[in-house]
């Protein structure tokens, strides 16, 4: 079965550190066998927030969100990547959510990865598990994964110590059951049980 997978990279930041986690993340699952991939860098914020216009099918979005959209729809499954700022994840990726509706990422299986510069990275996972799935209809698998001290992480061919080499184990690994899921939940998807049309809101 031929595999895409969508990579967000949440952080605001140019040449933020979830950008080079997510790009690390694009070559493990290149890695794996993944045909193809697509990462969104929300830096410098590409989209403005959610307005009306979303709904009421503004050229505007069109043109935005159009192209981002078509990618999406075309994934089996994705990769959330988000710094923790202020304990939160920065609201560019909320409005990415909101911008998401009801269908794109509908029983699609995400795998979180949350960034610190230090040792936080426990909210995003808390807050996207909480609050971003309802309408989106997106599953997070089970697993995530959270970047501690980010700056030392992730740099280079070879770990850097013992952390890095067992945070790379724990992103091979994640990856790899994110792939499982992703092959089994297209049968969800296919399998004409799914109702958008009556339902397109969660409770
Ligand atoms: C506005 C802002 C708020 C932040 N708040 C937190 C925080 O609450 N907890 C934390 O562990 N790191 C926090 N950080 C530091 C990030 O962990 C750090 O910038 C890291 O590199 C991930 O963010 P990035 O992807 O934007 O680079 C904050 C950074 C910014 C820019």
């Amino acid at each position: 079965m031929s595999m895409k997978i969508s990579v967000v990279a949440g952080s605001h930041r140019g040449e933020s550190e979830s950008a080079r986690v997510a790009s690390y993340v694009e070559t493990v699952l290149r890695g794996l066998g993944v045909e193809s991939t697509y990462l969104l860098d929300l830096a410098g914020n590409p989209l403005p927030l959610w307005d009306g216009g979303v709904w009421s099918g503004d050229a505007k979005w069109g043109r935005l969100w159009g192209p981002i959209e078509a990618e999406l729809d075309d994934s089996d499954g994705l990769v959330v990547v988000s710094p923790e700022w202020s304990g939160m994840v920065p609201a560019g990726l909320k409005n990415f959510f909101l911008l998401c509706g009801s269908r794109v990422l509908a029983h699609k299986p995400a795998l979180i990865v949350s960034v610190s510069a230090g040792l936080g990275g426990s909210y995003p996972v808390a807050e996207l598990r909480m609050s971003s799935y309802k309408n989106t209809r997106v599953c997070y698998v089970p697993d995530h994964v959270i970047v501690r001290n980010v700056g030392g992480m992730l740099k280079g061919e070879k770990p850097a110590s013992e952390e890095d080499a067992s945070l790379r184990a724990r992103i091979d690994y994640s990856c790899r059951v994110l792939l499982e899921y992703a092959r089994a939940m297209g049968a969800i998807r296919a399998s004409g049980r799914i109702d958008l049309k009556t339902y397109p809101y969660g409770m």
